[in-house]
């Protein structure tokens, strides 16, 4: 039977004794990281939430104490009494280093079987391994500074925005279905059967309610549901760091995030963030970064190719321009020698996943030009793209024609972030924070046939455009901005619509019918009757801010418990069927549909 903790107190953690209290008696417990068992001489490596330290046993030692600690195996929980003592040898590759428990009195609170993988990091484990044992895995020391950083984070919010006078307000998870966005969860209802709630997917509406209730300023940590496909920096659930605020235009939400922004900066990594952050319109982002989140860690620029080409023989140019597109390019200095052919053919096939149908180079070497375009070319022209993208020798010219824009921001966007990777031209440890401004107000969605909010239908348009929600929808833009990181968007938000006119108006324009306005926002649109305030706000991804902090390269890193690719939590292995009764009392069929 396993000892109890009966008469025992732990005194300290393991990661926290130090030198200066050698010669006292101290009490620690932890898990068993590693045993060495020399016969008279063992010791154990204990291990807590704070670090290691080493359990000493010798030849002194009460035999029935040394042969019980002979007896520990990895991942036994252990509790102990004894005296700090000096090692000695030093173990430099941990901060107890210099010290020692000389053990006393040793418990075995709770044995473990061998674990299926060494809890250590820098362990190649398969990540469905991992998340099977989760509660193994976040028992690494990687884990568990990633799960106290997240902490650490949430509280300087908290504080940060306190001390700004936000109040913290819970809005409800069990809410009405919202359509426009990402598709929502839902939950039926057993007391109005046939009837169901959806999971936030964001407390929007919430918060904009607050407003008018006249709290002025909200935050919350707010908890997050969209049934969209995962990627690396999407998690199905997910939290956000959300507020709102009354009385502001776009620069005071601006300012008062760069300020929260500034804070984690020093805090967490000791660094001086220069606040204004530089502000970049999407039109800019998108022609020089082919993306409405760029990295500008590293310079590799695009350029429009299509005055210089517009009259050009070669069709695969020309026929784009004339169709409406564009040709464009970048310059990877220098590349002409590091990259083979070979692998200028492997980005080719890295440009069509993003639907580009080729990518055009030119490689410029020491000894020979080679180009897969000049020769269709008139010299003129081929002049006149080398001086557009500023080509000297030793340069790698790519270019991509499409007669849909978004086709060659998109691809061209992808690669220079490939290349940028693969030739290493990001400087280990930057960080590079900005807001990209004036976004579009819609977007058109082929899928629907319509034009859809490109943030959510309570955006304001800019004042200036506001005539064009009717009339050139295309482009009217909105008071909305993105704070982007490393080329990731970690926040996103924008000062609000705070009038029923323009509010059915905006919703008119997406195409919601009266009836359907009343029907799914009818609440809002009423409000806004009773008074107002012109108001708006923001929300960071709280995920993609710990992991872009960590240079993690993916959120289910910083989550407790993440989702995987089909939407299964690994551990308890949801979601699963339900029984019947459970079914029924909620008047529920489920009817899957055939296998072919
Ligand atoms: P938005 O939809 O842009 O805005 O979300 C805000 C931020 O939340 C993060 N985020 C996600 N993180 C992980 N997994 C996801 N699936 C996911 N989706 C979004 C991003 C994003 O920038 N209510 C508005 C905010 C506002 O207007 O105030 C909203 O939700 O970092
Ligand atoms: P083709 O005449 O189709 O053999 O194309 C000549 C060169 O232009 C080849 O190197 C192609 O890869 C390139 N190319 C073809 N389509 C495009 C495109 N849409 N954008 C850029 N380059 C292209």
């Amino acid at each position: 039977m396993a000892d109890t903790m009966q008469g025992l107190k732990r005194s300290v953690y393991c990661g926290e004794v130090t030198r200066e209290m050698v010669g006292q008696e101290v009490v620690v417990c932890g898990w068993a990281q590693k045993t060495r068992d020399m016969g008279t001489l063992v010791f154990i490596d204990l291990r807590d939430r704070t670090g290691i330290v080493q359990l000493a046993f010798d030849k002194n030692s009460d035999p029935a104490l040394l042969k019980k600690a002979g007896s520990v195996r990895a991942e036994y929980v252990l509790m102990a009494r004894g005296r700090l003592r000096i090692r000695e040898s030093v173990n430099h590759e941990i901060p107890t280093g210099e010290v020692e428990v000389y053990v006393e009195e040793l418990r075995i609170l709770a044995e473990s079987e061998t674990p299926p993988f060494a809890i250590a990091d820098g362990t190649n484990v398969k990540e469905e391994l991992r998340l099977k044992y989760r509660y193994l895995d976040l028992r690494r020391p990687e884990m568990q500074s990633a799960i106290a950083l997240r902490h650490r984070i949430v509280k300087l919010a908290r504080d940060y925005y306190d001390r700004n006078r936000f109040l913290e307000i819970e809005t409800p998870i069990l809410i009405k279905s919202t359509p426009e966005g990402a598709r929502d969860y839902l939950v039926p209802s057993r007391v109005q059967q046939g009837k169901f709630y959806a999971l936030p997917q964001s407390p929007q509406l919430y918060k904009q309610i607050l407003m008018i209730s006249g709290f002025d300023r909200y935050m919350q940590i707010a908890r997050c549901f969209r049934d969209e496909d995962l990627r690396a920096d999407r998690q199905p659930e997910f939290t956000q760091i959300d507020l709102e605020m009354s009385f502001v235009d776009e620069e005071d939400v601006m300012t008062v995030n760069e300020g929260f922004m500034k804070e984690v900066f020093k805090e967490i990594l000791g660094r001086d963030l220069k606040t204004p952050f530089r502000r970049l319109k999407y039109k800019d982002a998108m022609e020089q970064y082919g993306s409405d989140k760029p990295d500008t860690r590293f310079d590799l620029k695009l350029h429009d190719l299509s005055e210089v080409l517009r009259n050009t023989e070669f069709k695969v140019f020309s026929g784009a321009i004339a169709a409406g597109g564009s040709v464009r390019g970048i310059n990877v200095k220098g590349a002409a020698e590091k990259l083979s052919r070979k692998e200028i053919d492997k980005l080719t096939d890295f440009v069509k996943t993003y639907r580009a149908k080729g990518l055009a180079f030119t490689r410029w070497t020491h000894e020979a030009c080679s180009s897969s375009y000049e020769k269709f070319l008139s010299p003129e022209e081929t002049a006149a793209v080398r001086a557009a993208l500023g080509a000297e020798e030793g340069d790698l010219l790519l270019i991509v024609a499409d007669a849909k824009n978004s086709v060659v921001f998109d691809s061209l966007g992808q690669l220079r972030c490939h290349l940028a990777k693969k030739l290493e031209l990001i400087p280990e440890g930057s960080f590079d924070l900005l807001w990209v401004t004036e976004f579009p107000l819609y977007e058109y969605s082929e899928e629907e046939g319509r034009y859809v909010a490109m943030h959510h239908p309570f955006t304001s348009p800019m004042l200036e455009d506001m005539d064009k929600i009717e009339s050139d929808p295309g482009h009217c833009r909105a008071r909305a901005y993105d704070m982007v990181m490393n080329g990731c968007e970690v926040g996103g938000g924008s000062i609000r619509i705070n009038t029923p006119e323009v509010q059915n108006r905006m919703f008119k324009a997406l195409g919601f019918t009266p009836e359907s306005i009343e029907e799914r926002f009818g609440f809002l649109v009423n409000a806004f009757n009773y008074g107002a305030p012109p108001h708006g706000g923001m929300a960071f991804g709280l995920d993609r801010l710990v992991m872009l902090l960590l240079g993690k390269d993916s959120i289910k890193e910083v989550i407790a418990f993440p989702k995987v690719q089909n939407a299964s939590e690994l551990m308890s292995g949801c979601p699963t069927e339900v029984e019947d009764a459970a079914l029924n009392e909620l008047a529920i069929k489920v009817e899957l549909p055939s296998e072919d």
